[in-house]
């Protein structure tokens, strides 16, 4: 059995328990996943006595991912890149930290959504943490350019540089984002937590794939691109799904059925 769990801070909310055990209904596999609450100052202490019970691996959402980066004695090239942890596997001695957030929205914009990125323009608003957990994924399908735009533009600038060896990117605030087209909008600023949407030209949304990093009702960003004609406008439950599958993966070997349980999720 794969003892396993996610750790937050809340953590009720999560849905990460339902779709881990209807992964392992999908490929026959024996898993308990449950909700850890970690005290905000004691991340370390809770996923130590996890293991200590015979916890196999978890996930790791908020405000736990860098704590869970600092706890992994081993990164991928991911978990490296994001500077963050939402995925820990136990092997041995080695506690290894993924992060899985990029596969996932990759594999839901190329898989489920059946947009090759590969000679697209992506336009990212945000250069947060969840923007740096997104970047190497996206720059590995070869957009023709991914641009990065934020309300403080020093950070856009210094995300792209640190990310131009892995593909072309650029950085500025937001205030440059220009009418020109663009195929694909990626929301990955938390300004729908504030009811807010950001001050950009209602014409890049037109034409363009417009997706949210968040899923839930509607945010801001998704009422302002269904407003200004865009292609599509997508939410976060699929890239959460994508990147419990690929945790699923890392753990089991396994590759569950995405799909089938976004449909589950939706209904
Ligand atoms: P996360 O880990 O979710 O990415 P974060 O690291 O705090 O959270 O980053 C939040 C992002 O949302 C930042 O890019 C932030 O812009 P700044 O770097 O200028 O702070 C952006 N953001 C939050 N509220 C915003 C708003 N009202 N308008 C524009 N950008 C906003």
């Amino acid at each position: 059995m794969y003892k396993l769990a996610v750790f937050g801070n809340p953590i009720e909310h999560s849905l990460s328990p339902t779709i881990h055990t209807l992964f392992a209904q999908q490929v026959g596999v024996k898993v308990q996943y449950t909700k850890e609450l970690a005290p905000i100052d004691a991340f370390t202490e809770s996923a130590a006595n996890f293991i200590q019970k015979g916890g196999i691996g978890f996930n790791i959402t908020i405000p736990f991912k860098i704590d869970a980066f600092n706890f992994a004695t081993q990164h991928t090239l991911n978990a490296q890149t994001a500077g963050a942890v939402n995925t820990i596997k136990v092997d041995g001695n080695m506690i290894i930290g993924e992060n899985t957030d990029g596969t996932g929205l990759v594999n839901d914009l190329t898989k489920n959504l059946g947009i090759d990125l590969s000679d697209k323009t992506v336009l990212i608003l945000g250069s947060g943490g969840a923007t740096r957990g997104i970047l190497l994924p996206l720059l590995q399908q070869n957009p023709a350019r991914t641009m990065v735009a934020n309300r403080t533009a020093s950070k856009a600038i210094a995300l792209a540089n640190d990310f131009a060896k892995y593909g072309k990117t650029c950085g500025f605030g937001l205030e440059k984002v220009k009418s020109e087209r663009v195929d694909v909008i990626i929301n990955a600023t938390s300004a729908s937590l504030s009811g807010k949407m950001l001050d950009i030209p209602n014409s890049v949304a037109n034409g363009a794939i417009c997706y949210d990093l968040m899923y839930g009702k509607a945010t801001p960003f998704m009422q302002w691109a269904k407003k200004n004609n865009a292609s599509k406008v997508v939410n976060g439950l699929g890239m959460l799904v994508e990147q419990a599958a690929a945790a699923f993966e890392f753990w089991t070997g396994k590759q569950p059925n995405a799909q089938a349980v976004i449909k589950a999720l939706n209904d």
